[in-house]
Formats: structure tokens, sequence, C-alpha cells
């Protein structure tokens, strides 16, 4: 306990110290290859020691960019203590040599505490900005970097859950018996449309549950690469099933809600999978009745859900409600160098696409750096629209014109 006072003393100059160094992307290849050839704890020990207090360190220096009233909500200081805890924990080994009998085996349990410690930071940090946003209201500026600050700080987090989870399954005792051909979390050879069956059945229990009906799925393939044969990619599934069961449930939503009272059977929501020499592409279209172009962009913001509220009780499995289901799904979609996109036409339905690299070595880790470019984000105000605002504009135009051709013209340019 003493050492852990100590230690929790010396945290701070410890965090500058880690926040120089930038995070170390990997490849899913990297992650393959290191898993496959017979993978060696101590290797991956000294990795880690240093990657995961570099992961934290920068994500923690950013934290405290964010506005003073939000870190002083009761949620957002409660993240930042499991993450202070976590990095004074890896601290401790910094100096232990994995020769020690008990090295590796203390690093396999301080890693799993982590995990566990860190379970719930999603939706507390999405409390805290809850809070804030309740007793002090947002401006664009602080919206903005809200946003900015949260997809950041998210991956950051699949990041950190990604390298704790290897090195759990490849040398703990949580490997997965169901999956013996899996390397850690990764399947090197993950059906893609097994998994898109898997995410559409879980989702359309809920569908049921919810309405008591739900649209049917219908799958197409295509693979240039090899004919017939079915699309693989070497991919983590848990991530793939989490976006495609956030865009099933979107999409099985939507049409329901605009079929409730119509005697029409409901249209089905199709996937197709395509495997290209450069992406694997999977597009889930739904006849809903779409979204209008200008509310596209505003889906991604957090919190933002046109569902009512879901309870938050436990146990409780909402189909919408949260607004987290598209943002943190593209997260996971551009984690590795991938992305999601929503192309919608209103009055008929939207398309949904994930694309993910089709070749594992060109599937590096995006992550955040801590750096001046992301302090300049947080500290420099916006500058005026470059571009003509409708609603700024003086209702008769013809005025101001007049006006300022006799008057002071630069009045137009003042924003
Ligand atoms: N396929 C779709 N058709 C029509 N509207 C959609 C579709 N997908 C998303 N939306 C709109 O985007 C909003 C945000 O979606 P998102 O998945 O991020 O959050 P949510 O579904 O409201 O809640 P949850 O976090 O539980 O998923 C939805 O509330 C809905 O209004
Ligand atoms: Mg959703």
């Amino acid at each position: 306990m003493r050492l852990f006072v100590r230690l929790l003393k010396n945290a701070n100059p410890k965090i500058e110290y880690y926040s120089r160094f930038s995070p170390s992307p990997l490849s899913i290849k990297q992650f393959l290859d290191f898993g496959r050839e017979n993978a060696c704890e101590k290797t991956s020990y000294m990795f880690l020691r240093k990657e995961l207090p570099v992961r934290l360190a920068n994500t923690m220096r950013e934290v405290n960019l964010l506005p003073d009233k939000l870190l002083g909500q009761p949620s957002v200081r409660l993240v930042q203590k499991w993450y202070m805890q976590s990095f004074v924990e890896l601290l401790d080994f910094e100096n232990r040599k994995p020769e020690d009998p008990h090295t590796l085996n203390d690093f396999l349990e301080i890693l799993i505490d982590i995990r566990n410690r860190h379970n719930d930071v999603v939706p507390t940090m999405a409390q805290g900005v809850i809070e804030y946003k309740e007793k002090f209201g947002f401006d664009p500026f602080i919206s903005s970097n809200i946003q900015y600050f949260l997809d950041r700080f998210y991956t950051n987090r699949i990041s950190f859950r990604m390298l704790i989870n290897q090195h759990t399954l490849l040398f703990g005792n949580d490997t997965n018996p169901a999956h013996p051909k899996h390397i850690g979390s990764i399947d090197p050879n993950c059906n893609v449309a097994e998994v898109v069956s898997d995410a559409y059945d879980t989702a359309k229990m809920l569908c049921e549950k919810y309405y008591l009906a739900a649209p049917e799925l219908k799958i197409e393939e295509f693979n240039m690469k090899a004919q017939k044969k079915p699309i693989q990619a070497v991919y983590v599934p848990s991530h793939l099933f989490h976006m495609l069961f956030e865009l099933f449930k979107n999409s099985m939503r939507a049409t329901v809600e605009l079929y409730e009272n119509s005697n029409e059977s409901l249209p089905p929501v199709k996937a197709r999978v395509t495997l290209g020499k450069e992406d694997l592409s999977i597009k889930i279209s739904d006849k809903g009745g779409g979204v209008p172009l200008r509310k596209i962009d505003r889906l991604f913001n957090y919190m933002y859900s046109t569902a009512p509220t879901p309870s938050l009780e436990p146990g409780a499995v909402p189909l919408a409600g949260f607004g987290y289901g598209l943002p943190i799904s593209r997260l996971y979609a551009r984690y590795f160098q991938g992305d999601l996109k929503l192309y919608s036409m209103e009055g008929v339905g939207t398309d949904a696409v994930i694309y993910l690299k089709a070749l594992s070595s060109e599937s590096f880790e995006r992550l955040p750096v801590f750096n001046k470019s992301a302090w300049r984000h947080y500290k420099t105000t916006p500058e005026a629209d470059d571009w003509s605002n409708p609603s700024r504009e003086p209702r008769d135009a013809m005025a101001l014109l007049s006006f300022s051709l006799w008057e002071q013209p630069t009045c137009i340019y003042t924003k």
C-alpha cells in the first residue's frame, strides 16, 4: 500500500515522460505472426510494459485538456481515477525482470484487473458528458471538442483492450476453447457472411422482443479474388460483430417503424459482402425511409438519437436510444484503417457500408497521438465561417447591397 502511495506521487512526471513517446501501431498481420510463431510471453511482456503506459499517458494528457467544469463532473473524475490506478499499477513493472519467477504471472493478473476496471469506461464517460451538458449546456465549440475527444479517447480504449486481450488470450488461462484456431482475438479465416448472419440473428431477437416483428435478411457475396468461394477476412470477429449488430438494429428499427401502420409486409434488409483487391466491403441496405442529407453527419454525434431514452435497469438491453451505435462502430472500422459510411435517400432507405482492408498487412492500428496539433484542437477557437450561411444572411439582401454600396462595405466581412 505504501508503495502504491509513493508511486501515485511519482505518477505525474511519469505521465509526462511516457506521453512524449508516440504509440507504436501494429498491423493485424503483426499480431497474427507474433501469436503464431511460438508466441513468446517474455517478448510480449517487454513490449507491453512500455507500450501500455505510453498509450495510457497519451490519452491521460488529452483528458486534462477538457474544460475544467467537465473534468469536475463526478463520472469524469471516476474515469480519471481508474486510468491513474491502472497507470500506477503498470509502473510497478518498469524494473521487474521477466526472469523473476513471479513477474509474468503478476503481470497477467494485473492486466486482467485493469481490463475489468475499465469495463464501464464508455457509459461512465458518457454520463459525465450528460452531467456537464445538463448543468452548463454546450456551445458549438465545446460540442465539437467533445466529439473530437471522445473519438480519440474511445479509440485509445479499443486499442488498449486489443493489446491486453492478445496477451491474456495467448498466455493466460482464458483461452477460448470454442475457437481453437483463433490467434488471441483474431480469426485468420473469419467467414464474413457467417458473422453477418450471427449479428442479424441477435438483432432480430431484440427487434422481435420490442416490435413483435423483424424484417428478413438477404445476403449476397461477390468475391472478386476467387469467385464462388466464401469471403474470408483476417479480422477480429468481435469487432465485426459489434459493427454489424449496430447497423442491423438501426435498419430494423427504421423499417419496422416506417411500416408500423401499414398492411404491407416488411421489406427485407439486404447485406452485400464484396472482396476486391484493396477493400472488403459490407453494405447493409434497408427500406426504412432514410434520413435527409442535412442530418447524416449528425448521426455520428455521440448522444444523437431519435429513440426515447432507454431504461438503465440492469440486464435490460435496449434496441436503440443511447446514440452511441454509429459513432462507436465507425471507430471500430477506422481502428484497422477501414471506415463506416452512411448513404441515404430520404423517402426510401439507407445504405450503410463498412469498409475493411482486404490485406492484413495493411490493417495497421490507427491511434491518436498526443502532440501539438491535438493540443491546438482544444485551445484555438474556430475562425469565422468562410462559406455563406443562409441563417445569418439579412432578410432583404438588396437592402444590404444598397447599404453597403453607400455606407460602410466592411460590414459584410466582419462576422
Ligand atoms: N438505417 C437507418 N435508417 C434511418 N435512420 C437511422 C438509420 N441508422 C441510424 N439512424 C438514425 O441515427 C440515429 C443514431 O443512430 P445510433 O445507432 O448512433 O444511435 P441509436 O440507434 O439512436 O441508439 P444506440 O446507441 O442504442 O444504437 C438513430 O436514432 C436514427 O435516428
Ligand atoms: Mg443504434
